[in-house]
């Protein structure tokens, strides 16, 4: 732990309570070793969060909002996502996975880097607009990771791997879906329904493929997992950006 961490963890026990941050520093401390065993790729595991990969993603009530001005949007996302697509590809790029590069799995970036990709406001206005309101503004959001509209070309296939840490959780919108398509977590596969959302942990092992015709398209968000506190989630934000900073990962 750094004195950078340090004042901020007193300052946050000294408003939210001196056991606030208990699983905070059980996580930072412990090793690899008490774990889930699909959880072993992932960097970090906050004790006491369910071993539960897939979630229902009506079923988290801080969630819930965001699931459904996402799906009620569908038409007019999958509208913009289309054109986008066709009209300025060059506002996607490779998708850079912290394992990976790949080029036949596209991104459109709506927050990145801890803030809104503000340039996306006019090419994906309603995904955007729908981000800002119900996952951003409300504190949902886990501002250490992103959104973005995430394409798999055809024939694409990301291999097994765990993600950074199970204190976030993957939401996926389904935008544009073609046939022969699937993402498996821990073992257990299932296939994107357009218009509606995917929730699961990404510190579980998962793949995913397209082996379709066209593009498949998801747009993914990464909200703190619901089981994670006001006090974990300022405290984590810290952490992270300082071990970031450490490991000259910017
Ligand atoms: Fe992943």
């Amino acid at each position: 732990m750094t004195p950078e961490i340090d004042d901020a963890f007193a300052a946050i026990r000294s408003e939210h309570g001196p056991d606030s941050l208990v699983r905070v520093e059980q996580m930072l401390a412990a090793g690899k070793g008490d774990r889930h065993p699909l959880q072993k790729g992932a960097k970090w595991i906050l004790p006491g969060i369910s071993q539960q990969p897939w979630h229902d993603p009506y079923g988290h009530p801080e969630l819930a909002p965001v699931v459904h001005a996402l799906e009620a949007d569908h038409a007019a996302i999958k509208k913009e996502l289309e054109t986008a697509w066709e009209a300025r590809r060059q506002a996607f790029s490779d998708y850079e996975h912290y394992l990976s590069r790949q080029s036949d799995w596209q991104a459109l970036y709506l927050f990145r880097n801890g803030g809104l990709v503000n340039e996306s406001a006019d090419t994906v206005p309603t995904a955007f607009r729908i981000l800002k309101e119900e996952a951003v503004d409300t504190g949902t959001l886990c501002p250490l990771l992103e959104c973005h509209f995430s394409t798999l070309l055809p024939g694409a296939a990301i291999a097994p791997h765990s993600d950074l840490w199970n204190f976030s959780i993957n939401l996926h919108l389904a935008v544009d879906i073609p046939e022969e398509c699937g993402i498996t977590v821990a073992g257990e596969t299932r296939s994107w329904e357009e218009g509606k959302c995917l929730l699961f942990d990404y510190s579980f092992e998962h793949e995913a493929w397209n082996r379709g015709a066209r593009p498949r398209t998801c747009l993914l968000v990464d909200l703190w997992h619901p089981e994670t506190t006001v006090p974990e989630r300022k405290a984590l934000v810290v952490a992270i950006t300082e071990i970031r900073k450490l490991m000259g990962e910017g």
